[in-house]
Parts: structure tokens; C-alpha cells; sequence
């Protein structure tokens, strides 16, 4: 940035406390009109915080805000964004059931004269939705549901939505977590687009590669208190993880946890022979070994999330067989599964697991309860020692185990949901996307975990975006594409091998 262009947005000395406790803690933060500023740190370090605190969603607890040099107090979102400040959060609070149009304009609906009786102009909401999107390269019916879209659609509805017409500032609250990277690709050319525009994008994300794609400044922010800025050039991502974990951790993470041998004799413990749903997946072959763990490659919509619905109960098969140790077996509910030894831990956690008003105690008992059944409650004490031993262990950054969920931030919340099933002590547990949204330390001590287990005989079926995720953990990997299987590769494969299967056109 040259020294004559002034900020844009300027928050200094940003305070905020929960319950006594702070979350953040003399933060600043300077934007400037036309760039792209990652704001980068562990879960739980403040980034959502402080975006809540600047757009109005939350009271500040002091410091100033200064928007083209002039205080500002936002006290709402909506008030923020009359100013200019227009925000997508971490948590997308669209409506599915509502058109495109209806959910780019809720609650601010165009309307016609007195006249009229002041009635929403439907017109005039289908025309302007259609320009708004037009302006991020999007041309879709907007009198269809948002439903029908795909997510990276939503997203790009999102940003719709955000954008008034008179943005300063665009922040944008991990907006990648779903995305694959062709949308990824189209989201960050809207990005650039409106950074030519003036506009200046806060962008928060646990990728580390799509914050040097896209950015141009890092402001990284650890346990609530600021670190520093820097230009994007100037930080690598040693350095970059460095500010982020303090120097010591840093240096654990960056050592690979070693593969557990496994017994390629073992016995098999699940085996899908033809498994397969018309319309969901084509026919599989899939191999299970105690104290294995199988990787789960493939693009976005590939079919691994599928294939573990197939497996754990939810969805039901209409061709080929499965057996566990052996036997024929075959789920009419997750309740099955899981009486076979079964766990299955979800990729949307908001949707598929957490229940927000319970504490972090009860949400980690939940599936182990569950499991024990009526006839053996697991007593307070016993919660509290279980809970506590995964708060521990995987670094869940709360304030107690009685905390309600809701409160943690995303990652923490995200790592709860892991220890859920973990601590049911599975036989076999599918992992779909475990450590989206969580940050790199986070990330080391869930794999940590995962090779515990998979050492004391537990397996593993772990699906990840991430290639280089699954060729380290994984002592074997299966490629889906178009919801097939097109291969399989041993441990050792590089991430390129992977891919090259995962383009592989069909023969
Ligand atoms: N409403 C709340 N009440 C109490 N504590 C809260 C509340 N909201 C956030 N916190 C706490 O403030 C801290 C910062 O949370 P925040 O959500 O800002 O983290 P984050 O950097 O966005 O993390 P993530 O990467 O996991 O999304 C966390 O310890 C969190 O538990
Ligand atoms: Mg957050």
C-alpha cells in the first residue's frame, strides 16, 4: 500500500469480554480501498468476534472505529451496512425455501408509493436481485428457490445479499469451507473484481494456500490480542503459521505424526461387495481392515459422502451386500450401524449434530450415551471425566465442559463433534471432512488422535478435499469420481497420483 492512500476502515484498541473472560484484546486493523486482507488465526483466537463487533452484531466492549475517518457505532448489521460494511457470515443464514430474489432483498424488500399502500414492488425486487448478481458474474433465474441452486451458488447469493449498493467494506467469514476448487476459483474472480472496484474484502479462512492466492495483506490475531500485519509478500507460510501458533507450537506441528503398521492380514471388518443406490452410487467394492485407515479421495459430489450414508445406516442400498466381520449385514437406521460398531461423523455439523443449547459436556456424551442405551446412564461425573479427557486432547478451546456449544467458536465447535464419536470408542469410524474449519495446530491434534486409535485396532474411513491429508494418513486410498470408484492406491502415493486417477477420463 503507498503511504497516500488512507485507510479505508481503522480499528483500534478493540476490546470484548464474555462473562468477564477476553475475547479480544487491544485489536486493530487497517483496510484500505482496493485490497484483499486475510484475517488469519487459530479457532477461537477472536476473527468472528471482531467481525461481530465491527458490523454491530455485537456490543464493543471499547476502542474506536473509524470509517473514512469518521467514528462510527454501528449497533446493528443493518446499521453497518448503511454505512457500508456488509458482512457474510461464518454461519450462512439464507432460506432455502425462499426464491433467489426473495433472499437477496428479505427484510429490506423494495417497495411501491403510499399510493400503493406501500406494498413490495415484486418486480422491482426480481430486476434488482438480477443486477446485484449480475455484478458478480452471476446469471440465474432469481424466481427459482434458493434450494435448487448448489452451495457455492448460495454462497455467491450471499455475497448478493451482502453487497448494497454503496459497499466500502465486504467481510467474509470462512466463505470457502464448502466449496470445491473450481468454485473456490469463481469466488475469488468475484473477489478480484470487486477489489478493482474499490472495495475492500476481509477475508477469513483456515486454507493457508487461498490466503497467498487471493490476498494482499494478513493481519493475524492469537488467543484475542493482535499479532501484526503484513503484506502478504512478506510472510510465508512458515512464518504465517509461526504468527498464528506462537513459536513452540509451530515447531510441533510441522513434524508428521508416523503411520501405525497395520497387520495387512488382519481379518476384514467391513466389506461392501457391489454396494450401490440407483441415482446415489454406482456399485462399490470396499475393504475395511481392523487398525486401518482407508483414504476417501475424490472431487466435490464424487459420491464419498454418499458412499458413507450407504455404510453407516442412512441412506438404504438397493443393490450388492455388506458384511461386518464377515457376516451379512444390513442397516435399516444409524441405530444399526451403530450396535455393529459403526460412527459416522458428519461434514455439516450445524445441520447434523450440534445441538447448541446443550454444554460442551452433554454434546460430547450424547453419541456414547446413545450407544450404552437406557440401561446404563453414564452418571454426571462420568461425562464430565470423558468430556474433559477430549477437551484436552484435542485442544477444545472453551471456557468449561458446562459451557453451552453454541458459544465455542466454529472450529471448537467443529472438534467437539469429532470427540462426539471418538468417545464412542467405534470399531470402524468415517470421518467426512473432519478438520474443515479448523485451524492447522487443530488439525495435527486430530490426526494425533485418529492414529491413536486406528494403532489400538480402531479403523478408519477418512474423506477429505484435502489430497495431502489423505496420502499422509492413509494406508490406503480410494478414489471416487462420479459417484464410482475408479481406483485404488497404496500408502506412500503421492498427491499427484491421486490425481492424475481422480482426472483419469473413462475409459
Ligand atoms: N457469545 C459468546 N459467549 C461467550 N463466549 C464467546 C461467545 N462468542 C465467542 N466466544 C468466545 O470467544 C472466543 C473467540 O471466538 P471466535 O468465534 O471469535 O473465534 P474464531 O477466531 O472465529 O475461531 P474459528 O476459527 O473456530 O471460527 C472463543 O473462545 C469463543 O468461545
Ligand atoms: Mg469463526
Amino acid at each position: 500500500m503507498s503511504g497516500d492512500i488512507r485507510p479505508v476502515l481503522e480499528l483500534a484498541g478493540i476490546r470484548k469480554q464474555f462473562a468477564g473472560v477476553d475475547a479480544l484484546r487491544d485489536v486493530q486493523l487497517r483496510l484500505y480501498p482496493g485490497e484483499i486482507h486475510a484475517l488469519m488465526g487459530q479457532n477461537g483466537a477472536g476473527k468472528s468476534t471482531l467481525i461481530k463487533v465491527l458490523t454491530g452484531a455485537l456490543p464493543s466492549g471499547g476502542g474506536s472505529m473509524r470509517l473514512d475517518g469518521q467514528a462510527i457505532h454501528p449497533a446493528s448489521p443493518l446499521e453497518a451496512q448503511k454505512l457500508g460494511i456488509s458482512t457474510v457470515y461464518q454461519e450462512v443464514n439464507l432460506c432455502p425455501n425462499l426464491s433467489v430474489a426473495e433472499n437477496v432483498f428479505a427484510g429490506r424488500y423494495p417497495r411501491r408509493g403510499a399510493a400503493e399502500g406501500f406494498r413490495i414492488d415484486w418486480a422491482a425486487v426480481n430486476r434488482r436481485a438480477r443486477e446485484l448478481l449480475a455484478r458478480i458474474g452471476l446469471d440465474i433465474d432469481v424466481a427459482r428457490l434458493l434450494s435448487s441452486y448448489p452451495v457455492a451458488v448460495q454462497q455467491m447469493v450471499a455475497i448478493a445479499r451482502a453487497l448494497g449498493v454503496s459497499s466500502k467494506v465486504l467481510i467474509l467469514d470462512e466463505p470457502t469451507s464448502s466449496l470445491d476448487d473450481d468454485e473456490v476459483r469463481k469466488l475469488f474472480e468475484v473477489l478480484r473484481k470487486l477489489r478493482g472496484e474499490g472495495l475492500a474484502i476481509v477475508f477469513v479462512t483456515h486454507f493457508l494456500n487461498q490466503v497467498y492466492a487471493v490476498s494482499d495483506r494478513i493481519t493475524v490475531l492469537r488467543n484475542g490480542t493482535w499479532v501484526g500485519e503484513w503484506r502478504a509478500a512478506d510472510l510465508g507460510p512458515q512464518a504465517l503459521i509461526a504468527a498464528m501458533l506462537g513459536r513452540e507450537l509451530a515447531a510441533q506441528s510441522g513434524r508428521a505424526a508416523a503411520l501405525p503398521p497395520f497387520d495387512i492380514a488382519a481379518p476384514a471388518l467391513l466389506e461392501a461387495q457391489g454396494l450401490g443406490q440407483a441415482g446415489l452410487l454406482q456399485p462399490i467394492d470396499l475393504l475395511v481392515r481392523a487398525g486401518e485407515i482407508v483414504g476417501l479421495a475424490g472431487l466435490l459430489g464424487a459420491g464419498r459422502t454418499e458412499l458413507a450414508r450407504l455404510l453407516f445406516g442412512l441412506e438404504a442400498p438397493d443393490r450388492g451386500q455388506l458384511r461386518i466381520d464377515g457376516e451379512v449385514a444390513s442397516f435399516a437406521s444409524p441405530a444399526d450401524a451403530i450396535r455393529h460398531g459403526l460412527a459416522l461423523c458428519p461434514e455439516e455439523r450445524k445441520t447434523d449434530g450440534i445441538v447448541a443449547e446443550l454444554s460442551v459436556r452433554e454434546n460430547i456424551a450424547l453419541a456414547l450415551q446413545a450407544r450404552l442405551g437406557a440401561r446404563r446412564f453414564l452418571s454426571r461425573a462420568e461425562q464430565t471425566a470423558l468430556a474433559e479427557r477430549f477437551v484436552e486432547a484435542l485442544g477444545i478451546k472453551t471456557a468449561s465442559v458446562e459451557t453451552p456449544i453454541g458459544l465455542l467458536s466454529g472450529g471448537n465447535q467443529q472438534k467437539a463433534m469429532i470427540a462426539r464419536w471418538l468417545a464412542t470408542e467405534p470399531r470402524l469410524l468415517i470421518l467426512d471432512e473432519p478438520t474443515r474449519g479448523i485451524d492447522v495446530g487443530a488439525k495435527q491434534e486430530i490426526m494425533a488422535q485418529i492414529l491413536r486409535l486406528a494403532k489400538g485396532g480402531m479403523a478408519v474411513l477418512f474423506i477429505s478435499s484435502e489430497m495431502s491429508e489423505v496420502v499422509r494418513v492413509a494406508h490406503r486410498i480410494v478414489v471416487l469420481r462420479d459417484r464410482s470408484k475408479v481406483g485404488e492406491l497404496p500408502a506412500g502415493s503421492s498427491e499427484d497420483e491421486v490425481c492424475e486417477l481422480i482426472a483419469a477420463t473413462h475409459e
